[in-house]
C-alpha cells in the first residue's frame, strides 16, 4: 500500500499496535536496489509488519549537492517493495514533511543536531548540516511510524553510529539494526548514485573496494599503523579518482585509530566521474 499522509499512516500503524504486531521501518531516499533489498529481507524476518519509507529527504543535501538530479522512481520501488512483501510505502512530499519550511527556512524546524565530534569529519566535514538533516528525519520518521526496529546499511557507517547516538541520547524506543554492504559480482558496493557512472566510471570505481580490502590483508599480515596502511592505497588511484578521505577509525565511536585494531573500521570516500562515492570496512571480521 502506496501512502502520503502522515495521518494515513499513523491510523494505520494504530491498528498494529493495537494487534501487537512488531513494526519494522527501512528509511531510505528512494531508487531501491539489492542493497535497500537486503534491509527489507531482514525486516521481514525480524518484523510482522514492515514499513519503507521513500522520502529524497531535502535538508540532508548541501545547496551545491544533487538533491534536485537524485533518482526518483517511486513507481518502481512501489512494485519492488509489492514484491518483496513490504506492508506500506511511505512516501511524502517534502511540504507534509516540512510544511512550506524545510531546505533554507529555520523558521519552522526544529534540528537534530548531533555532536560536534561525530559530524566534524569524514562525510560530515565537506557535507556541512547533512547529518542535522539525516537526524531530523529519522527522527521525525521513528515517531510517525513508532517501529520497534528500524533497518539501515553499514554502507553509510558514520550514519548508523550517528543515528544510534540519537537514539540512545534521546531514548527513542526502537532498536536499530545494522546490515552488511551489497555489492555488485565486481566488488562495486550498491549506491543509488552509481547510476550517475558510465560503465568505465563503474571500473574507476572498483578501485575503492580493492584500496579498502587491501588494507584489511596488509592489516591481517600485521601491519597496525594507519599511516602505512593509508600509503598502500595509493598504488591504486590514478587521475580519475578524487580522494576526499581514507580514515580509520573506532566502529562504535568513531575516534580516529592511528593503530588500527579489530574494532577499527576504514573508511573511504572518492569522486569518479565527480560522483561521490564511498564505502568501508571492518578490520576485525573475516
Ligand atoms: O541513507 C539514506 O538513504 C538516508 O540518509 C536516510 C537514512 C533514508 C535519511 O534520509
Amino acid at each position: 500500500m502506496l501512502l502520503n499522509k502522515i495521518e494515513e499512516i499513523k491510523k494505520n500503524i494504530k491498528v498494529w499496535k493495537k494487534e501487537g504486531l512488531t513494526i519494522g521501518l527501512v528509511p531510505t531516499m528512494g531508487a531501491l536496489h539489492a542493497g535497500h533489498l537486503s534491509l527489507i529481507k531482514k525486516a521481514k524476518e525480524t518484523c510482522d509488519r514492515v514499513v519503507v519509507s521513500v522520502f529524497v529527504n531535502p535538508i540532508q543535501f548541501g545547496p551545491a549537492e544533487d538533491y534536485d538530479k537524485y533518482p526518483r522512481t517511486l513507481e518502481a520501488d512501489e512494485k519492488l517493495c509489492k514484491e518483496n512483501g513490504v506492508d506500506i510505502v511511505f512516501a511524502p512530499a517534502p511540504k507534509e514533511m516540512y510544511g512550506d519550511g524545510g531546505r533554507l527556512s529555520n523558521d519552522i524546524l526544529t534540528y537534530v543536531c548531533p555532536p560536534f565530534f561525530y559530524v566534524n569529519k569524514l562525510c560530515g566535514k565537506t557535507r556541512v548540516g547533512h547529518f542535522d538533516g539525516v537526524c531530523t528525519v529519522v527522527l521525525k520518521l521513528l515517531n510517525i511510524v513508532q517501529p520497534d526496529y528500524a533497518f539501515f546499511g553499514q554502507k553509510d557507517a558514520q550514519q548508523v553510529i550517528i543515528v544510534k547516538k540519537m537514539v540512545k541520547d534521546l531514548n527513542v524506543p526502537v532498536k536499530i539494526i545494522q546490515c552488511p554492504i551489497i555489492r555488485e559480482e565486481s566488488g562495486l558496493a550498491l549506491s543509488s548514485r552509481n547510476k550517475y557512472l558510465t560503465e568505465e566510471g563503474k571500473k574507476d570505481a572498483l578501485a575503492l573496494g580493492k584500496i579498502l580490502n587491501n588494507i584489511k590483508a596488509c592489516y591481517k599480515k600485521g601491519i597496525t599503523d594507519s599511516v602505512a596502511l593509508r600509503e598502500t592505497a595509493y598504488a591504486y588511484l590514478s587521475e580519475k579518482h578524487d580522494l576526499e578521505y581514507l580514515e580509520f577509525v573506532d566502529r562504535d565511536t568513531l575516534e580516529d585509530r592511528t593503530i588500527a585494531d579489530n574494532n577499527t573500521v576504514v573508511l573511504i570516500a572518492c569522486r569518479v566521474e565527480n560522483v561521490r562515492l564511498i564505502d568501508n570496512i571492518y578490520l576485525g571480521e573475516n
